[in-house]
């Protein structure tokens, strides 16, 4: 994935945006002349991160779905347009060896429904742009499940199918959606289990690294792509296998009937 610059002038919305990854992305789409929308939970800490850095915060919770209408509808009133959402916002489950019901649908409705509010809120916004893009912070567990949380990889794993299948539908609009699947990164969702990391040596990405990746995944990312990003590594897409076709009675590939496919597949 090369990294052309955003143009000048773009507006960027950031959900989970006063987080490791958000603060990281925000520093440097200032330096690129992006106007930047932090959207995160309200707290003192939030209010803080914000004014360090100099950007706009509007409070969301992401899993109220009119409130991530209203939030989309502030920023294109306060800011004219928006080019780029970054639904980023999630949690990771804390119950590494129980099954724990509530805090597994806890996890789904943060790190996957928010996806989806996020991506229905941002999208007439960015058809009125006249196209634009949307990057999902999913998770390598979205890719590789983690035994230890089965929420969150339930999460990440359906953010990215929810990528790939709205990828083909919105490629008319000119709207590109991708996923970033980072490994474990060095931010506060690691905070309970960073000892280990010192202790076995384990190389976690910056945040910095996170960020130059969702800017790539912004400006020149594959539509319905996920993009592994792993120390040592950079940025590189995921290969899906694909699952094998039906045949027909006579042995040949059965094609899935035009009706069924999106307009930009037919
Ligand atoms: N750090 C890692 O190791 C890692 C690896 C892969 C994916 N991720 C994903 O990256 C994203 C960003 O996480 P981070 O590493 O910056 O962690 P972080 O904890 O620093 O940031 C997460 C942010 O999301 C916000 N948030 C939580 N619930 C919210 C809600 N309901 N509505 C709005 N905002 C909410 C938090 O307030 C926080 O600012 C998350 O989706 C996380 O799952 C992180």
């Amino acid at each position: 994935m090369t990294s052309p610059t955003p143009a000048a002038g773009s507006v960027a919305l950031v959900t989970g945006g006063t987080g490791g990854f958000g603060r990281a992305l925000a520093a440097k789409l200032r330096t690129l002349d992006v106007t930047v929308v932090l959207a995160d939970l309200d707290s003192d800490r939030a209010r803080a991160v914000a004014a360090d850095l100099g950007a706009h915060l509007v409070t969301l919770d992401v899993t109220d779905r009119a409130a991530n209408k209203a939030v989309v509808e502030r920023v294109e009133a306060e800011h004219g347009r928006l080019d780029a959402a970054f639904l980023n916002a999630g949690i990771a489950g804390k119950s590494r060896d129980t099954l724990d019901v509530d805090e597994f649908l806890r996890v789904v409705e943060i790190d996957l429904l928010g996806v989806v509010y996020g991506t229905e809120a941002a999208l007439p916004a960015l058809r009125r742009a006249g196209g634009g893009s949307i990057v999902v912070t999913a998770s390598l567990a979205g890719l590789s499940p983690m035994a230890t949380d089965p929420g969150y990889s339930v999460a990440k794993g359906g953010a990215v199918a929810f990528v790939r299948s709205m990828a083909p539908r919105l490629i008319g609009d000119g709207i590109s959606i991708t996923a970033i699947c980072p490994g474990f990164a060095d931010t506060a969702i690691i905070d309970p289990i960073r000892e280990e990391f010192e202790k076995a040596g384990f190389p976690v990405l910056t945040a910095d690294e996170v960020a130059d990746a969702m800017i790539a995944a912004w400006t020149s990312g594959e539509p319905g792509a996920a993009y592994i990003i792993q120390p040592g590594i950079g940025a590189v897409p995921y290969k899906f296998k694909g699952v094998p076709s039906a045949k027909t009675a006579s042995g040949e590939t059965a094609v899935v009937p035009e009706a069924l496919r999106p307009p930009s597949m037919r």
